[in-house]
């Protein structure tokens, strides 16, 4: 499989890809509104990153449960550095949670550093919420 850019025609498939990785999705009207660049691998996960002003964001990255672990991840993080560099990004942002260890993993992997963090950002049902870790990493090197 390869990621590719999806288009309007994909937003269905990219909600059911988006309520398989996360709890709840985001719906086809939702995902449009985000103004976005989808990249996909049909089936496998998605990928959204915006970018405004020369900075761009990584809005959500999500994998099928049944597909992770075998390197789709790493494709569509690597596939976001390229779109947001060709629309002029010089640097990339997200928010990962703290207890979120797959992410963290798949971040530090293309050397993104802590910037910031958002104290009890997630709620966690039953639980105390969970800071927000501020990512960044520059585009000024080959993913
Ligand atoms: C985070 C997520 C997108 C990773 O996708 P993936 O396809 O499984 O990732 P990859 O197979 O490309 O693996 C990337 C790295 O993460 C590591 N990793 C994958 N799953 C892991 C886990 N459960 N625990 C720890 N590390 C893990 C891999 O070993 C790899 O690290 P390496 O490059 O050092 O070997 C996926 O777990 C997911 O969809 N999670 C739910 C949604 C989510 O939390 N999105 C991120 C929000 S910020």
């Amino acid at each position: 499989m390869n990621v590719r850019r999806a288009g309007p025609g994909d937003l269905d498939a990219l909600a059911r890809l988006h309520a398989a990785a996360f709890t709840p999705g985001w719906s086809a009207a939702e995902i449009a509104a985000l103004e976005a660049v989808a990249l996909v691998e049909d089936g496998a996960g998605l990928i959204l990153v915006r970018t405004v002003a020369g900075e761009a964001e990584i809005l959500s990255v999500g994998v099928r449960p049944e597909a992770r672990a075998a390197g789709i991840g790493r494709r569509l993080v690597a596939a976001a550095l390229e779109a947001a560099a060709a629309e002029g990004a010089e640097s990339v942002f997200l928010e990962v949670a703290e207890d979120n260890a797959a992410a963290r993993r798949l971040y530090a992997g293309f050397e993104f550093q802590a910037v910031g963090r958002r104290r009890g950002y997630y709620p966690r049902p039953g639980a105390a919420a969970v800071d927000a870790l501020v990512l960044r990493r520059a585009l000024n090197t080959p993913p």
